[in-house]
């Protein structure tokens, strides 16, 4: 169903929080730390669909200096210092958050850390793969994908078999 499809090319970031579910982000509320949005896509008919009930459909959208912005992001799928992420730990599933006065990512889980300035590699504990980087630009006051995961997400073992599902 299209609630459990990928994040899609086209889709809109809305707010996953509770407090603003389904509102678009705007990209002037990004700051260093990530916002955890859900692709929003339409339904056959036309109607929007927020692709929330594929839990691991999490993104996480961040605005750095794009100074900052290092290998291995891929610089070409960021807008001005806009990027996002898949916010699926890639060891077990679990949500990471960013902490307030750092914008290193960690795992509530088993302390997984990852760096979103440099294609959120992996900088400790027990993931073994980056949470994947999609692609997103700024589009008047929305922020909508250029691309699903770049490389494969939690729960699938190689880019591989993740590139043969989405098709
Ligand atoms: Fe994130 Fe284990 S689930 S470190």
């Amino acid at each position: 169903t299209a609630e459990k499809a990928p994040p899609l090319k086209g889709d809109v970031l809305v707010h996953a929080d509770p407090a603003k579910y389904g509102q678009p982000i705007k990209p002037s509320e990004l700051t260093e730390l990530a916002i955890v949005a859900y692709p929003m896509g339409k339904a056959k008919d036309g109607t929007p669909v927020i692709r929330s009930a594929e839990p691991n459909n999490q993104i996480g959208v961040y605005k750095f200096d794009p100074a900052q912005l290092k290998a291995p992001t891929k610089i070409e799928d960021t807008d001005n210092g806009i990027v996002a992420y898949s916010n699926t730990c890639t060891h077990a599933g679990c949500f990471p958050k960013s902490v307030q006065g750092s914008a290193i990512v960690n795992c509530p889980c088993h302390s997984g850390q990852y760096e979103p300035k440099e294609g959120c590699r992996v900088l400790g504990g027990p993931p073994n793969k980056p949470m994947p980087q999609l692609g997103v630009k700024a589009q008047g006051d929305q922020l909508v994908l250029t691309s699903s995961f770049l490389t494969s997400p939690y729960g699938y073992k190689s880019d591989e078999e993740w590139e043969a599902y989405l098709k």
